[in-house]
């Protein structure tokens, strides 16, 4: 597959997404910080179950070693939140090799403005390093040379005729993502709760 063709045909949809998250470039209410994890878990998580039941094995041994949803659990409970975000997405189709691949190009990009997102998290709410950012440092594993084995196989197992269907995928899992991380309605709700939670600590 022609990597740079994929990079080119996604390049918008990236740049939405990354308008979607709100955690740079701005200051955020560790409130809003962990609005935005719960969301991320939500895809986040909700990705890697369907990924790692796939049935394409080959692809399934390389999202078991890549997870990262428990990591995204371990910063909720540093913010002391413990319950699973039990609100899900709808993930586009991955039921076969091209889909899943094209899915999972987003998934392990996103690992990639990790650290700058990490580093501005924890300057914004004056976090000591790592608390509360193991998801964004992605505990600090090899991101580029993981990145870059991705791309090999990517480069290797995607034939050409394969790649128009890869890039439609990605595209599509931007979209998701962008407008899963952006949705309103889980702040509303989440301020609902924290409204009941105060009215019940002032009973
Ligand atoms: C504020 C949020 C984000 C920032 C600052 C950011 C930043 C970056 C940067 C700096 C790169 C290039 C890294 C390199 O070449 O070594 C990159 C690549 C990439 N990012 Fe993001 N990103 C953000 C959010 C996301 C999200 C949410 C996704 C997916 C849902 C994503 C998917 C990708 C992908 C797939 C690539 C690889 C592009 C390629 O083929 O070279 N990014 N991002």
């Amino acid at each position: 597959m022609d990597l740079e063709r994929l990079r080119l045909e996604t390049s918008a949809a990236h740049n939405s997404v990354e308008q979607a998250i709100p955690l740079m470039g701005r200051e955020f209410t560790s409130k809003e910080y962990i609005s935005c994890l719960r969301r991320i878990q939500g895809i986040v998580g909700t990705w890697e179950q369907v990924a790692v039941n796939s049935p394409i094995g080959w692809v399934r041994e390389l999202v078991v070693e890549r997870q990262r949803c428990h990591l995204l659990d371990q910063d909720l409970r540093f913010f002391g939140i413990s319950e699973i975000n039990s609100e899900r997405p709808v993930l586009p189709r991955m039921n076969d090799e091209a889909s899943l691949l094209g899915t999972m190009y987003v998934m392990e990009g996103s690992k990639l403005g990790g650290k700058l997102i990490a580093r501005h998290v924890q300057n914004t709410l004056e976090l000591t390093s790592g608390n509360g950012t193991a998801f964004f440092r992605d505990h600090g594993r090899q991101t580029g040379l993981l990145w870059k084995q991705f791309c090999d196989i990517l480069r290797v197992r995607v034939t050409d005729p394969e790649s128009g269907q890869v890039i439609e995928s990605a595209k599509e899992m931007f979209r998701v993502f962008g407008s899963w991380v952006n949705h309103s309605a889980y702040a509303h709700n989440s301020t609902a709760n924290l409204s009941i939670e105060n009215a019940r600590a002032n009973i």
